[in-house]
């Protein structure tokens, strides 16, 4: 995708029920887009199937954050992000997302799967865009792509060895800091509870 996309600084919403899907092949490749996806992203089925899913993304969206998606994914794990994503005509809206990768019968893994829901606004206001703003700045600030993402990569881990989480917990109990019983020394509650 190319860099200097147009961006109207025009915010989507979609609805508290609404879970917007996707999945990809083992290259990030689009496989599957549904009808929730399909509205707020302003494309039609065969405008999106096939083409890499960075074809949403949007400028303001941190690259060290995609890095460590694909990298948990690839694993074989699942993660959970704050997403900015950009519609066909450059309005934006943004997603809580869950992203696994899915295997055929013998465990391989095969493509990725993406569901999406409307995120929690105080978490996104308080937390997130003033985190993403800082990692872009900092990845901005390098000449070099590569090494503005490692220099974000390396502001997103000092941040959790600062709260003394994972990344997965320190999502997960974004707006909830009780609930970061590792900071206490208690084990911490399973990340389905915590969510
Ligand atoms: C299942 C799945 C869903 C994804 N969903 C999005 C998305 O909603 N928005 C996005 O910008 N990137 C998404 N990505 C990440 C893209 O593949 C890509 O890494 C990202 O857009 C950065 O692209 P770039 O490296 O060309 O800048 C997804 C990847 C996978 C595997």
């Amino acid at each position: 995708m190319p860099r200097n996309v147009t961006v109207t600084g025009v915010e989507r919403t979609f609805g508290d029920d609404d879970i917007i899907v996707s999945k990809t092949n083992l290259k990030g490749h689009i496989t599957y887009a549904n009808d929730v996806f399909l509205k707020i992203a302003d494309y039609k089925e065969k405008e999106v199937l096939g083409q890499p899913h960075s074809l949403i993304r949007h400028p303001h969206m941190p690259r060290c954050v995609f890095k460590l998606l694909w990298q948990t994914v690839e694993a074989g794990q699942e993660i959970f992000a704050y997403v900015i994503n950009r519609t066909k005509h450059g309005d934006h809206y943004w997603v809580y997302a869950h992203v696994t990768p899915s295997r055929d019968t013998s465990g391989r893994i095969i493509g990725y799967h993406s569901n999406r829901r409307v995120p929690d606004r105080k978490i996104l206001e308080d937390q997130i865009m003033p985190l993403y703003r800082e990692l872009l700045r900092e990845e901005a600030s390098h000449g070099d792509r590569n090494a503005g993402m490692l220099a974000g990569e390396q502001m997103m881990m000092d941040l959790l060895a600062r709260e003394g989480v994972a990344y997965d917990e320190y999502v997960a109990t974004l707006g909830k800091p009780h609930l970061r019983a590792s900071r206490d020394g208690q084990a911490p509650l399973p990340r389905e509870q915590a969510i």
